[in-house]
């Protein structure tokens, strides 16, 4: 199970974090997963008991990655934004969630749009934990779809063709948060590739991918290397990424065009640990096969 998944859960409960309050699903969600994690989750979950435990693990990411917890919660509120947007204004029926974690926001859409069609994909043991919390919860609505399989190596295609909730003909918004990095930059092309081929409706894609530093390496500008090791240790090191001024020629690539970057430094709303792209992009119409 993925560290920083949890450590994105740690963010939803933290004391005074935005988002809506200590009954909100976010964080009812988040505490159920961690209570239901093993020892890292219980472990997370007493620090976040008494402040002493808290400022020392505050300091901790101070010295390894200063302002990813406020970076989350930034990405998290755009997100929710165009999200409710895209569904409200431009006729989205169906939300695919890539890498879906212990985000809430899934559960959250689900309930409050009853034409939405949610499909949530993650790892199967992710998966497991997140759908039992949810049944604890009373959280699953009938039009919220969780399925468990390895995208490195299943189709996804095929993942959603065996989906009975998935539709090809609904307007569908995929979103793919804090995923894109963690698989290698072929597997992206299939997958979007894929996602293009399932969707015959238009398609529209909400995603964040790591920004490539002035060696080539996807990273988060002020990351240290104690920030390395975590990843290395939890098998979860960044594999992909993009130049911030490629990003269309990448999304491109992939068969979508970007219609929005947030800009990482607006003084109103700067990204609190920038280095990772957060983007809004549409499916490129398909080309014409040949004779
Ligand atoms: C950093 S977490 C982000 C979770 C969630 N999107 C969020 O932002 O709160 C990355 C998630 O991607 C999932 N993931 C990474 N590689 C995956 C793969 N090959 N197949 C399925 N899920 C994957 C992990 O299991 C994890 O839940």
């Amino acid at each position: 199970m993925s560290n920083t998944s949890l450590l994105i859960c740690v963010s939803q409960c933290w004391p005074g974090s935005p988002g809506d309050g200590p009954g909100s699903l976010n964080q009812q969600l988040a505490r159920q997963v961690l209570q239901h994690s093993g020892w890292r989750g219980r472990l997370l979950l007493a620090m976040l008991r008494w402040r002493w435990s808290r400022a020392l693990f505050s300091d901790l990411l101070q010295c390894s990655l200063p302002g990813i917890m406020a970076h989350y919660q930034w990405r998290k509120r755009h997100i929710n934004a165009w999200i409710q947007q895209q569904v409200e204004q431009q006729g989205i029926e169906q939300l695919v969630i890539i890498g879906a974690g212990f985000d809430a926001l899934g559960a959250i859409f689900s309930a409050k749009y009853k034409h939405l069609q949610v499909v949530e994909i993650d790892r199967p043991c992710t998966i497991a934990i997140k759908q039992a919390a949810l049944h604890r919860l009373n959280a699953l609505s009938p039009n919220l779809c969780i399925k468990g399989a390895d995208l490195a190596c299943c189709s996804v295609a095929e993942l959603l063709a065996d989906t009975a909730a998935f539709s090809a003909n609904r307007p569908t918004l995929v979103l793919a948060e804090g995923v894109l990095m963690y698989i290698t930059e072929p597997a992206i092309k299939t997958l979007f590739q894929q996602l293009c081929q399932s969707v015959s409706a238009p398609l529209q894609l909400v995603a964040t991918q790591m920004q490539l530093d002035q060696q080539g390496r996807p990273q988060f500008a002020q990351q240290r290397w104690l920030a390395d090791i975590a990843l290395a240790i939890s098998k979860e090191r960044f594999v992909s990424g993009v130049v911030r001024k490629d990003l269309p020629n990448w999304l491109a690539g992939m068969g979508f065009s970007l219609q929005q970057l947030v800009p990482a430094g607006l003084p109103e709303n700067a990204d609190p640990c920038p280095g990772e792209l957060l983007f809004y992009a549409s499916a490129l119409p398909a080309k014409p096969k040949p004779y």
